[in-house]
């Protein structure tokens, strides 16, 4: 690794299959990190395993969707660290993500929750994050959104109306902050294969579905394929880069 964020203060806001990666990386590049999850258990011993004199890297339990979780971790970064500059917003509710159905027979309940942990709850690290940022003469934020924020599917509706918001919120971000030093960029992801995949196997086809789609046939993605492009965007490297949705899914889809 090449000390690219040496120094800086990340918080890494949901762990699971690609954020482990997320904070892995984070930690190899020299950042100060505040790793969290709704699995208090998760966060932690992510966090020993990363370092275990806690010096460098703290993990707590964060609901990304409360406001008072929220200001907890930021404050624990800002109070701990001295200052933030960089925020991964990487949690997800996935409700409605194995509901065999479409709109038609959506449950509203999982519509909800799915807006409300995706939708209002980057919403609301957006809050906590940006002013603390703007005092330490900017910041930059990372989303991982989906490629389902612009690639129809037929089911899990909430899910992507929830990623393309998310894609809203960046671009919103990007424009109203950057002059304040604030960056803000969507890292777009087709199927990233992690640990969770091995243990609960996908439905029938989908797996020779997404390899005959990619460009790429050799592999599936990987959690360090995400972070590798987190990194950059976290780093003064990515300093020219915002306002954008970066996909990194073997080709899946091309825009422009
Ligand atoms: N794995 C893929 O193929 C893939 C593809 C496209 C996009 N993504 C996106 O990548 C991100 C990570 O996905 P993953 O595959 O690693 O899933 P994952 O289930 O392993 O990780 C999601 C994590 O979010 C946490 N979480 C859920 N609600 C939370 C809340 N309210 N507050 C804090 N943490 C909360 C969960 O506990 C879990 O650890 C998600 O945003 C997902 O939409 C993943």
């Amino acid at each position: 690794m090449t000390g690219l964020l040496d120094g800086k203060v990340v918080i890494v806001a949901g762990l699971g299959g690609i954020g482990n990666g997320l904070a892995r990386r984070y930690a190899d590049e020299g950042a100060l990190l505040v790793i969290g999850d709704l699995d208090a258990e998760l966060a932690t011993r992510v966090a020993t395993e990363l370092d275990p004199s806690g010096d460098r890297v703290r993990g707590v339990a964060l609901d990304g969707a409360d406001e008072a979780s929220v200001a907890g971790i930021v404050e624990l970064a800002v109070g701990g660290f001295g200052r933030l500059d960089g925020m991964h917003l990487n949690f997800t509710n996935a409700s409605d993500a194995y509901l065999p159905g479409g709109v038609v027979d959506l449950p509203l309940e999982a519509f909800d929750e799915v807006m409300r942990v995706n939708t209002r709850g980057f919403v609301i690290c957006a809050k906590q994050a940006i002013p603390p940022m703007v005092d330490a003469g900017g910041g930059s934020i990372v989303f991982t959104a989906s490629i389902d924020a612009y690639n129809g599917a037929s089911t899990r509706v909430s899910y992507q109306m929830s990623k393309a918001a998310e894609l809203a919120l960046m671009r919103h971000i990007a424009r109203k902050y950057g002059p304040k030093g604030i960056r803000c960029n969507a890292i777009a992801p087709g199927l990233i294969w992690h640990y969770k995949f091995d243990q609960n196997p996908m439905p029938d086809g989908v797996v020779e579905q997404t390899r005959a789609r990619q460009m790429i046939k050799s592999r599936f993605g990987k959690p360090e394929d995400v972070a590798a492009l987190g990194a950059l965007l976290l780093s003064d490297d990515g300093s020219f880069i915002t306002a954008q949705t970066i996909s990194v899914d073997g080709g899946v889809t091309f825009r422009p």
